[in-house]
């Protein structure tokens, strides 16, 4: 039965367990001076030894005359307010720790900042380790069919109702790191990470370097990050160290937290749950993994694609050291990296574009310098709809990086979500005097244009007609019209590539053309005397954009193969052969690499053998009709 302590001249209100009043602490609790202050620093310790210890986030310790005047009385229950018309604060009070020792509560992260050789001590007082859960539901949709040890987890971590003691959650987070010593010989990445110390025992409160190791367990963080799940019954004492070094100096910052929930901080090692679809010179364009395996239509699919964005990433560039080491830490990435939600460079939005038209989150990047090499990481903020104390997994979960590049040259640009062409995620032949909005017209209204011819060629085929009638039993008008608009907007809307990138797959195209900067590749030269390299598929692009020489990532041979399959032989699609088929096609590798493009192509997706390619052998078999792409009209 917890006392209720009312100071009325103050306007506070705090809550007193009934075990501070049997430990007879009361008068221990009152202290000379006054102040709110979550460091513990050494001189202010050894003043204030009998500090009371709040668990609203601050070490909160209270002068002697805001005791004067108190009225005590009886609660009821812990819940209970009691001071109804006035404007109180309600603050639980949680037993006093040792000196020097700052109480944690309960889902509630602290922040600190300690210096190289110093220990700082933490505790979680078993009356939050027996406290009530939090339990919180996700209030994610289910990710049906997905590997969840790479995406969200729906259950919460639990210990069964049979199991004895309480499971604490410890997370720490290293938001800033120490600097490298001049003297020293020390690298951005090689500093001492930060060092826990747990223990259980009332006899070793202090837990540290040094220190009996049998009743204290030791953890290390790693990249930033530091974790552990221990089983409690009574009050768990942390100890935080930063190891002495000679080649660093300074300080570190951190973000501690318990929790009889789950992990406050959350980090994914193994998997990036993030793939690069393409960028340009100052923007690049990434998709998250499937959110969701279920079908379109059904209701898990909607609520999907009606949940607002729970994710974001961080970009950062590779040769910038000032993560390094830190790369595992929400705080370190939120406050130092390049490009993030808070530079305002990163923009999110739900997408069902690529394989399997899955739930996806996307993510445009904007603000990157021209040929750089960034890391990207996956992050979610909080639990993905809030962050911060209190909420159960607000200090936000981090994925494993993965890296891409951006662009050399201008005349590539990155567009995406177009009306017409929605599958289009890649960068395109582009000119920098036209802008995104002005680019993807033109491209997306000269394919709507196309599809529309198609379609009344189409309409001539029985494509209402009974299924005895129908052009083929296994496929009908709808897969036809799908596979002719993938491969129209394919080679409509060519992926581009720079000039100077010479990988082999890479195809010379508008070589007849000037450059952007004036120049122009000598005539004499053998790119300028064959169509297939002195120009584009797709004439509107040297008529309209105007890109200079430019290089493309071919369509893929099965999105030209799918097309022939689906389509009735009467339209008299095929695809050309020999020579003719590796200027306008190319083909797929296992390297992750893209060196062709089909829908939803990313980097380093890897793909089971897909139906595309059952539908070249199957074609193989067949062995019969193609008609050559040039003759398409273009
Ligand atoms: C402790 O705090 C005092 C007063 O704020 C300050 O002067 C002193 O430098 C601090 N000491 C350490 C070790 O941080
Ligand atoms: C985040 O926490 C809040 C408050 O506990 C909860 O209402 C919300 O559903 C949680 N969001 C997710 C995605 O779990
Ligand atoms: C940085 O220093 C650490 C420890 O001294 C060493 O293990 C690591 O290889 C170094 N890294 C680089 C990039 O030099
Ligand atoms: C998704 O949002 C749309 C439009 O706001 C709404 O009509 C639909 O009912 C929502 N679906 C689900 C499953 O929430
Ligand atoms: C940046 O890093 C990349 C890859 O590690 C390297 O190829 C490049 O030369 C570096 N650039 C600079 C300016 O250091
Ligand atoms: C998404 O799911 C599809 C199959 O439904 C799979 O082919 C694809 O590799 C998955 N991942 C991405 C990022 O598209
Ligand atoms: C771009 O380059 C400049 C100059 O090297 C650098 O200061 C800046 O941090 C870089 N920005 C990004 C996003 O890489
Ligand atoms: C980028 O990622 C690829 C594939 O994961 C890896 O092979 C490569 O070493 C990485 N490059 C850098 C600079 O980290
Ligand atoms: C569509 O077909 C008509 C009639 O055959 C032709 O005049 C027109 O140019 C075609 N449109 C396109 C965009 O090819
Ligand atoms: C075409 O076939 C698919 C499945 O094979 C079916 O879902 C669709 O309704 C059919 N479309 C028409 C117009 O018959
Ligand atoms: C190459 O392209 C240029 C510009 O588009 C054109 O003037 C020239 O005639 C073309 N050369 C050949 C051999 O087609
Ligand atoms: C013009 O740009 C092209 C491609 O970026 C490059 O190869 C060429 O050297 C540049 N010419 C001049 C004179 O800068």
């Amino acid at each position: 039965m917890p006392l209720q302590l009312k100071f009325l001249q103050y306007n506070l209100a705090a809550t007193v367990s009934t075990a501070l009043i049997l430990l007879g602490l009361l008068s221990a609790i009152i202290t000379p001076s006054f102040f709110a202050h979550a460091t513990d620093n050494t001189s202010l310790v050894s003043e204030n030894q009998d500090g009371l210890i709040f668990s609203d986030g601050q070490d909160f310790r209270f002068p002697l005359e805001l005791f004067n005047g108190l009225e005590l009385r009886d609660g009821e229950d812990e819940d209970e307010d009691g001071d109804e018309g006035l404007d109180t604060r309600s603050l639980d009070v949680v037993r006093r720790g040792p000196s020097g020792v700052s109480s944690m509560a309960n889902n509630e992260f602290q922040h600190d900042t300690i210096k190289i050789g110093e220990t700082q001590w933490w505790y979680f007082p078993k009356e939050q380790v027996n406290g009530k859960k939090s339990n919180v539901k996700s209030g994610f949709p289910a990710s049906i069919g997905v590997d969840h040890t790479a995406g969200e987890n729906h259950t919460q971590p639990s210990n069964g109702i049979w199991k004895r003691s309480p499971t604490v959650y410890i997370s720490l987070t290293t938001c800033s790191k120490p600097e490298v010593s001049t003297s020293g010989s020390g690298n951005a990445s090689g500093f001492p990470q930060l060092e826990v110390y747990v223990s259980k025992s009332a006899s070793l409160q202090k837990p540290g370097p040094g220190k009996d190791s049998s009743s204290q367990i030791f953890y290390k963080a790693h990249k930033g990050y530091m974790s552990a799940a221990i089983e409690a019954d009574g009050d768990v004492f942390i100890g935080v160290a930063a190891p002495e070094t000679k080649d660093y100096k300074g300080e570190y910052k951190y973000q501690i937290a318990a929790s009889i929930d789950t992990y406050f901080h959350t980090v994914d090692e193994h998997d990036p749950f993030l793939y690069f679809l393409d960028a340009d010179t100052t923007a690049a364009l990434l998709v998250s993994n499937n959110l969701t395996q279920s079908e379109p239509g059904s209701d898990n699919y909607n609520e999907w694609m009606n949940f607002s964005t729970p994710y974001t990433m961080f970009a950062h560039n590779v040769n910038d050291t000032s993560l390094a080491g830190l790369e595992l830490s929400y705080c370190a990435l939120n406050q130092h990296a390049h490009v993030s939600k808070k530079t305002h460079e990163v923009r999110e939005s739900m997408t069902n574009r690529g394989l399997g038209s899955k739930p996806k989150e996307q993510f445009y990047v904007t603000g990157l310098n021209r040929s750089s090499f960034y890391y990207g990481i996956l992050a979610r903020d909080g639990n993905g709809t809030k962050s911060g104390n209190k909420i159960v997994g607000g200090g936000g979960k981090v994925w494993k990086p993965m890296n891409f590049t951006t662009k050399a040259e201008e005349n590539c640009a990155v567009l995406f979500d177009l009306p017409f062409c929605s599958e289009v995620a890649y960068a395109v032949p582009s000119n920098p005097s036209l802008t995104i909005s002005e680019l993807s017209k033109i491209y997306d209204n000269n394919a709507r244009k196309l599809y529309r011819n198609f379609s009344y060629s189409l309409q001539q085929v029985q494509c209402d007609a009974t299924p005895e009638s129908q052009y083929s039993l296994a496929v009908n008008c709808t897969a036809c019209e799908r596979a002719y608009k993938e491969w129209l907007c394919a080679v409509t809307i060519p992926r581009c590539a720079d000039f100077s990138d010479n990988a082999h797959f890479l195809h010379v195209r508008n070589a007849g053309q000037k450059f952007l900067n004036g120049s122009s590749i000598p005539p004499e030269n053998h790119l300028r005397k064959f169509p297939a390299t002195n120009s584009s598929r797709n004439p509107l692009i040297d008529k309209e954009i105007k890109p200079g020489p430019y290089k493309e990532i071919l369509t893929c041979q099965d999105v030209c193969h799918t097309l022939v399959k689906n389509c009735p032989a009467s339209l008299q699609f095929s695809c050309p052969q020999g020579k003719q088929l590796d200027w306008s096609y190319g083909v797929r590798n296992e390297s992750g690499i893209i060196t062709c493009n089909y829908l939803g192509a990313a980097y380093y997706l890897s793909h089971a053998p897909s139906f595309c390619q059952r539908a070249w052998s199957a074609l193989i078999g067949i062995g019969g009709f193609w008609v050559v792409f040039w003759t398409l009209g273009f």
